[in-house]
């Protein structure tokens, strides 16, 4: 049997930084609606989805102490596609100067946990190091004259270089779900801007976010005082503290990096980890809960035990 171990994570943020003030300037819209309604201080603008994707994995690799050489495949989480075709990925395997496959996966904000199963399910058939990244360009494909979407949109990219290990390996458990009869309530058309029903994806995102979790750690043979750290997609800051108190998780065992970056779809996991790591709050053992949702709608959970 061979399972997975993260051994390195990087992320890039375009340099230009947008404040709930420079917001204000052009919407009828204040710092303090933003900050109280969804937890949001600023946000990263700019780039283009392969750019951030390359900086951040040229990142992981080095944090992993790995050459793109020893890299067998690419896996791109992303909503927001440089182009329809090809897919961003093959760009970005050619940016880092690596070979093997590359393909990119939407499945919008539950983006990057489906990648880290897809992952998985590579190494243990057989597959060599994987690189997964999370990268969006959210505000290209968003109305920034349109106040209800402009405020929560970010852009930016996070990577985690995934390596195989004899044994069952870190993922302890998994679900993904999706359900179709829901992609009215947030949708991007063909040459068109993000629609999004904020108050209806609220009320289910709370819903599945806490129904998929509380499965994965059924699944897992745990319960909510065995969680170190909740690493949650960071749509709004009362998503992620509604779900956490009802699965009975503390705020300080939870992940929040929204203030800094805002709504970053796939790439908001990968962001919050990174942070939980390089501030030492993930230690050998730990068990996290990553958990994502988003248009499709889609969603799903996964409980992965830290294995330096
Ligand atoms: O990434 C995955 C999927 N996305 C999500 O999970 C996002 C989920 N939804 C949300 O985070 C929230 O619904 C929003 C942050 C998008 C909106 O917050 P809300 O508390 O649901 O506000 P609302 O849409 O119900 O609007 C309340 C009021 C409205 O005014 P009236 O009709 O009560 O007079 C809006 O026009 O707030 C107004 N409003 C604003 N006011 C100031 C809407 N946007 C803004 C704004 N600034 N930016």
């Amino acid at each position: 049997m061979r399972g997975i171990r993260i051994t390195g994570w990087g992320i890039a943020v375009p340099d230009k930084v947008v404040t709930n003030d420079d917001m204000a300037v052009r919407l009828d819209t204040s710092d303090e609606w933003i900050v109280e309604r969804t937890g949001i201080r600023e946000r990263h603008l700019g780039g283009t989805t392969s750019g951030l994707a390359i900086e951040a994995a040229q990142a992981a690799l080095a944090s992993a102490g790995r050459t793109p050489e020893e890299i067998d495949h690419l896996v791109l989480a992303t909503t927001t596609p440089d182009s329809i075709v090809p897919g961003t990925a093959p760009t970005v395997q050619h940016g880092i100067g690596m070979r093997g496959g590359a393909f990119d996966i939407n499945a919008a904000c539950s983006g990057f946990v489906y990648g880290l199963i897809t992952v998985a399910g590579l190494i243990a058939v057989g597959s060599g190091p994987v690189l997964l990244i999370g990268s969006e360009t959210l505000s290209r494909i968003t109305d920034m004259d349109d106040r209800k979407i402009a405020i929560i949109v970010g852009d930016g990219a996070g990577a985690v270089v995934v390596e195989p290990v004899d044994g069952p390996g870190g993922l302890l458990s998994w679900n993904m779900n999706a359900d179709g009869s829901l992609k009215h309530l947030l949708k991007c058309e063909h040459g068109g801007t993000l629609f999004m029903d904020g108050k209806e994806v609220f009320r289910k995102a709370v819903r599945v976010v806490v129904e998929s979790a509380e499965r994965a750690m059924a699944d897992a043979g745990l319960g909510p005082e065995d969680i170190s750290l909740m690493v949650p997609h960071q749509a709004n800051v009362r998503i992620i503290q509604a779900a956490a108190q009802r699965l009975g998780i503390p705020e300080d065992r939870t992940v929040v990096v929204i203030d800094r970056y805002g709504n970053t779809s796939s790439a908001s996991i990968p962001l919050a980890l990174n942070d939980a790591l390089v501030n030492g709050r993930v230690h050998d053992g730990d068990n996290l809960l990553l958990t994502g949702f988003g248009g499709g709608m889609t969603w799903a959970s996964a409980i992965f035990r830290w294995n330096a």
